[in-house]
């Protein structure tokens, strides 16, 4: 690799139009932060710079959803937005915003010495126009029914439904969302970009220079680049965005995606007055931190706009990950399929370090990966409690009951081979670790951390400090022999947390700082060149007593995330468990049958035996306030009268519903939704017709009767 001088690392800017969830964590704030902390580690001359996209579509169609100003939103969702961030530990040097006046500044500025240099073609087309609003629409405000799924609600650009990528002409009868008009031609000017020019330089830049670029992202660029590029507009018709800086150019904006890239210098700006030196500078690497959908704007449209004014470097590296699926569904923000960060860190305050755990160790690195919530526990309470925390807990704890509490000697004359073993474990794992780290694969280098404190638990679990505590008795003439292994067991599982400690830093940063206060060091131990070595905490300095890493979660806080997540979304599950839902949205749209879903993985009897499954009838129905898609429902379970809230109400109008003989779990752990607590979960199935149904007991089972 080239000899840089520094290097400046930037995260996507995520639209301000609604809080971030944890698929956007997954796919780029977390691999950022890793690879900013352990640049810094390793003391690199590193800046960390991301910040919010306020400008485009996005903002001023949540605008009009909540009957608000594009700027409210963006105020709204900016501070929000940070504050998960900060939460969460992604540790920016600087969280600016594309609203902000340095920014507007700078990509006018940009526009206009591509402008002068003679680089735009202006071209007159006719765009769509809603006459009643007297304005363009860009094509996410046109809606009208889908020509190739027959969805009602398509948008001008694309159809959620069947995923078809559209153009406003396809839709069978368009109509403008700010109006319901029917949008008419109108002529208009824009200034395009003629990026087919860069597409020789790209080639040579990309496919030949840049083999060593993440498989899914050169394929990206390649398949783009086979293509053939075509001129792209660069400016829109709109009044919310960064004003076209030319004399001709009323009521048009800087289109989102020749704004929002050049977020990253002007946030650089903001930070540092040096900032030239991380743009100008060809020492400098510039890495891009993106999810797969925006590889085409960093890759291919971005550095054309770079190369084209000159004076800037271009990114080194583009590690674009794939998107994270949640429960085997895509995230869905309009239908609330997603886990948000705001109520994760209200949800499990201090488990932050959980999370960033999961995300990575499951970061969907080479291919989309699924997010489930019974992985993310057993990730937690079999990796993190059982093998990291344990290993550092069973260290201090017999560390403080053999050794006073302070680090025993090492007697080098009597190590023997599973102590050398075990040195040379702790020696050689940060090059292994480093190694992943460089090359962008933050799974791997995760994996090698637990790795490591697995060995130390085998280590331990070899000598028995315990066991050689017996040994100690004044009677014992080996006494001192066993003093010494149990000094040396525990002088080296000591050194190994400090290891640990720096290893595990970049990843979990709040876990690193509770070793260091347990260990009674300073942040600098955790610099990068420490690990490995074995004199980090010195012989007969005390340490405090341990103190808890990470806590088991239990299966009830499983359970309510699902419940959220099904209630949220609408979504009724099959049976109890998290990957069984059916979507009652695709049901009652489409009205498609529903396809047959796989089976399940094989589980015990006595897995089955836990549900508790009755036969109820239900008393009454009502709906819930401000919540359509949910009901309230009074259920007779003959030994008692339960209240279950379920997300039935798209389906079902509360006076038909009295009468009804339902299945319920009963047993499942109460959950509040909208204030109310339901007691349990209605057993449902799909028709024919994709149409909810309830799964009926037989009528003669009496209300209660278990089934088995
Ligand atoms: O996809 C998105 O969420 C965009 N707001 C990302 C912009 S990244 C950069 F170019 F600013
Ligand atoms: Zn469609």
């Amino acid at each position: 690799m080239k000899d840089y001088k520094r290097t400046l690392i930037t995260a996507a800017l995520p639209y301000a139009n609604g809080p971030i969830h944890i698929g956007h964590l997954a796919g780029c704030y977390i691999p950022a932060d890793i690879y900013a902390r352990y640049l810094r580690a390793q003391k690199k001359d590193v800046k960390f710079v991301g910040g919010s996209d306020e400008h485009g579509v996005p903002i001023t169609i949540r605008a009009l959803k909540e009957g608000v100003s594009p700027q409210d939103i963006v105020n709204k969702y900016h501070a929000q937005i940070k504050e998960s961030m900060q939460q969460m530990g992604i540790s920016f040097d600087i969280y600016s915003r594309t609203s902000d006046k340095v920014h507007h500044e700078t990509a006018a500025a940009f526009f206009k010495a591509l402008y002068d240099k003679g680089l735009f073609e202006e071209r007159e087309t006719e765009q769509f126009y809603d006459e009643k609003t007297n304005t363009f629409l860009a094509d996410r405000y046109i809606t009208g029914t889908c020509p190739v799924c027959g969805n009602p609600n398509a948008y001008g650009d694309q159809c959620e439904k069947c995923g078809s990528t559209l153009s406003p002409e396809q839709l069978i009868n368009p109509r403008s969302t700010l109006s319901d008009a029917v949008p008419v031609k109108k002529k208009t000017k824009h200034w395009y970009f003629p990026l087919q020019d860069y597409e020789a330089w790209l080639k040579q830049w990309i496919l030949e220079d840049h083999k060593e670029w993440k498989a899914n992202v050169y394929g990206q660029c390649k398949s783009w680049l086979d293509n053939g590029l075509q001129p792209r507009a660069m400016t829109r018709d709109s009044n919310w965005g960064i004003k076209v800086p030319l004399p001709d150019a009323e009521g048009k904006v800087l289109y989102v995606w020749f704004d929002a890239p050049i977020g990253y210098i002007s946030a650089t700006k903001e930070l540092t007055e040096n900032w030239a030196d991380y743009w100008c500078r060809e020492d400098t690497r510039l890495i891009h931190f993106i999810g797969k959908d925006n590889i085409v704007f960093h890759c291919i449209i971005f550095p054309s706009m770079l190369k084209a004014h000159g004076g800037f470097v271009l990114p080194d590296n583009v590690p674009a990950n794939e998107f994270l699926n949640i429960e085997g569904q895509k995230v869905s923000t309009s239908r609330n399929w997603a886990v948000w960060v705001h109520e994760y860190v209200k949800d499990f305050p201090g488990c932050e370090d959980t999370l960033r755990y999961v995300l990575c160790s499951n970061a969907p690195e080479t291919k989309d990966n699924d997010f489930t919530w019974k992985d993310f526990q057993d990730r937690n309470n079999n990796e993190l409690v059982s093998v990291f925390g344990n290993f550092v807990n069973r260290t201090f704890v017999l560390m403080h009951k053999l050794c006073g509490g302070k680090v025993p000697p090492l007697h080098g004359e009597v190590l023997d081979d599973a102590d050398k073993a075990f040195i040379s474990d702790i020696q050689q794992a940060p090059a292994r670790v480093q190694a992943a780290l460089d090359n962008f694969r933050f799974r791997d280098a995760l994996f090698e951390v637990i790795d490591l404190s697995r060995k130390g638990n085998k280590y331990m679990q070899e000598k028995e400090p315990w066991i050689l505590a017996k040994q100690l008795t004044a009677d014992n003439p080996d006494r001192e022999a066993s003093q010494q292994k149990i000094d040396n067991c525990l002088h080296l599982c000591l050194q190994l947390t400090a290891n640990l400690a720096i290893l595990i830093n970049p990843f979990l940063p709040a876990t690193a700082r509770k070793l260091l206060h347990m260990m009674k060091v300073v942040e600098r131990m955790l610099d990068w060149e420490n690990a490995g070595k074995l004199n980090l905490l010195s012989v007969g300095y005390s340490l405090r007593a341990p103190e808890l890493l990470f806590r088991k979660i239990e299966d009830a806080e499983i359970e309510a995330q699902l419940e959220k997540l099904r209630a949220g979304s609408g979504q009724q599950p099959v049976v109890s468990d998290q990957s069984s839902v059916i979507s009652d949205q695709q049901a009652v749209v489409s009205g498609q049958p529903s396809q047959v879903s796989d089976l399940k993985p094989q589980i015990s009897f006595d897995d089955f035996s836990k549900i508790d499954l009755r036969t109820g009838t239900i008393l009454t129905a009502e709906k819930v306030q401000k919540a359509d898609k949910l009901l309230k429902l009074e259920i007779d379970l003959g030994f008692e009268k339960r209240t279950i809230v379920s997300g039935i109400a798209a389906h079902f109008s509360p006076e038909t519903l009295p009468g009804k003989k339902v299945v319920v779990v009963a047993n499942l752990a109460p959950r509040k939704m909208r204030g109310i607590e339901s007691n349990g979960m209605i057993l449902m199935a799909e028709d024919r017709e994709g149409r909810l149904v309830f799964v009926a007991a037989d009528n003669e089972a009496p209300d209660g009767a278990a089934i088995r």
